[in-house]
């Protein structure tokens, strides 16, 4: 049973980890050379003093990096990891005991309802005024206080088009007993939110669609830097730490599927294959289909290899991907998990309902579920993402390049009133994240001529794409 205090204000697994966390923050900030640069060249200007941010996001030593930046620049942070099994306690014991003592609320292991509670707590400030700015993952927060103001105000949230889970739902009805008004007041104040993943953007994207978006939101996800390098290379790396950790299972010459082929799917069969395994990927867009064909791999239904794969990796974004029948075909011992959205993809808790296999765990995060014939399917982190419930999530400079545009949408939420809708930073910011990240690996940048500059038109501090480029 995880030891916490929310008397005094924290809820982590074990203040006794402190100390080993603080020395992999240490290593961590070595290899997070845009935080840190952030930090040395913004933090004598103090662009985020005295501003509340209240973040959801899993907590990660390199979230730990995250927080002490926006500390550093002036800002007072509380912060909810989101996820139930990604909190690296010994990350958030050293925050909690460290010498900002950050009110952090998440330990690994969390029933959905601690995972709720948690964030509750970390959107509710002492003095009752809530956050300025929300830093959010897969819109978690933005949608609690959306759904809050909904039912305040007695109004079906459904057009949102966005559902919360039961436990989440019954957290803002605990605190309307407690303050009829929290939700409405706690929303009118934020001035912004900034999101991290895919499925966060386009959730705030429905949310503004249908004109119900409360405050302004800044997509870090389309920053390049956060969407091509993390979702791509930070999976690409974190897979595999995650399928090893949990099976020990030798990839190479396996039989793989990866479903979908966006960002995170392209860093993910890359992966495989880097194995030696055979990967086909599937794919519901034929764009994303195509590259998937002329980057060699096959591309072809579920249905057509479900029985002959080794493992399945789900990175679509969308909900059913693995259904309960599939899981019931595959061949015996398949390792089946998800990269993709939270918890929607494959489909555990219809395994569990149908009542149609039985589930004997192995060891954390990894259980081996056996049909009536004596066949079983080893399922990940019980649907969630795996590279964060198996292993520790991307490494440190990956996550570098995507909290360091997290540390400039925060920035640019303070600095100026934005209209309410969905916007991404400037193209001249994504390119500054790069170009922080460079001399760490060696690389050196070419420099356009004055007179390469003028024929071009490009001009030679940036930016020197459109905004339409694709890269
Ligand atoms: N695990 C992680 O660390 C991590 C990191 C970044 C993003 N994500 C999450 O991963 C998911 C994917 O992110 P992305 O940036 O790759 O998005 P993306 O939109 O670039 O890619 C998703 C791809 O899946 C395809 N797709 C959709 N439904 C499909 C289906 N039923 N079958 C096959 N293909 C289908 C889409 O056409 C698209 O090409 C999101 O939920 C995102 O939030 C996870």
């Amino acid at each position: 049973m995880p030891s916490r205090s929310y008397r005094d204000d924290f809820a982590v697994a074990d203040l006794g980890l402190a100390s080993a966390g603080r020395r992999a923050i240490l290593l961590a900030e070595h290899e997070m050379p845009g935080l840190m640069a952030l930090r040395t060249e913004m933090g004598p200007r103090q662009p985020l003093a005295g501003v509340r941010i209240t973040g959801f996001l899993h907590l990660t030593v390199q979230t730990a990096v995250l927080v002490e930046t926006l500390i550093a620049l002036g800002a007072q942070v509380r912060w909810a990891g989101s996820h139930q099994d990604s909190a690296q306690d010994d990350a958030a014991a050293a925050l909690a005991a460290g010498p900002h003592r950050v009110p952090v609320f998440g330990w690994k292991g969390q029933s959905r309802r601690e995972l709720w509670s948690s964030a509750g707590s970390a959107l509710a400030w002492p003095d009752g005024r809530g956050p300025d700015l929300l830093l959010d993952d897969g819109a978690g927060m933005t949608l609690l206080l959306h759904h809050g103001v909904a039912r305040e105000k007695g109004e079906d949230p459904s057009p949102y088009g966005v559902g919360l889970p039961a436990e989440a739902l019954a957290l803002i009805d605990e605190f309307r007993e407690k303050d009829p008004a929290f939700w409405s007041r706690t929303a009118a104040a934020v001035r912004g939110v900034s999101e991290e993943t895919t499925t966060g953007a386009h959730y705030l994207h429905q949310l503004a669609d249908a004109g119900a978006l409360l405050f302004p939101a800044i997509s870090v996800n389309d920053s390049v830097t956060k969407s091509k390098f993390d979702n791509r290379y930070g999976c690409r790396h974190s897979l595999i730490d995650g399928l090893n950790r949990a099976t020990d299972a030798l990839i190479g010459g396996k039989l793989a599927i990866v479903c979908g082929y966006g960002d995170v799917g392209k860093g993910c069969a890359d992966a495989l294959r880097a194995q030696g395994a055979r990967v086909v990927v599937t794919e519901i867009d034929p764009i994303c289909a195509l590259q998937a064909a002329m980057d060699g791999y096959q591309v072809s239904v579920l249905d057509r290899f479900l029985e002959e794969a080794n493992i399945v990796v789900t990175t679509t974004g969308g909900p059913g991907v693995v259904t309960a029948a599939h899981l019931a075909r595959m061949r015996h011992q398949a390792i089946v998990g998800n990269m993709g959205h939270f918890d929607a993809e494959i489909d555990v808790t219809g395994l569990e309902q149908a009542g149609i296999a039985t589930r004997v765990p192995v060891k954390p995060q990894v259980d081996e579920w056996v049909f009536p014939d004596g066949h079983s399917v080893i399922v990940l982190s019980e649907g969630r993402l795996l590279n964060l419930g198996n292993a520790t999530g991307h490494p440190s400079f990956v996550m570098s390049t995507s909290f360091s545009n997290q540390v400039l949408a925060q920035i640019e939420l303070n600095s100026r009133d934005r209209p309410i809708g969905v916007s991404t930073l400037p193209k001249l910011l994504d390119e500054r994240v790069a170009r922080l990240h460079l001399a760490h690996l060696g690389a050196e940048l070419t420099t356009l001529t004055q007179e390469q500059s003028r024929r071009q038109g490009i001009p030679v501090a940036g930016p020197y794409k459109p905004d339409h480029y694709r890269y």
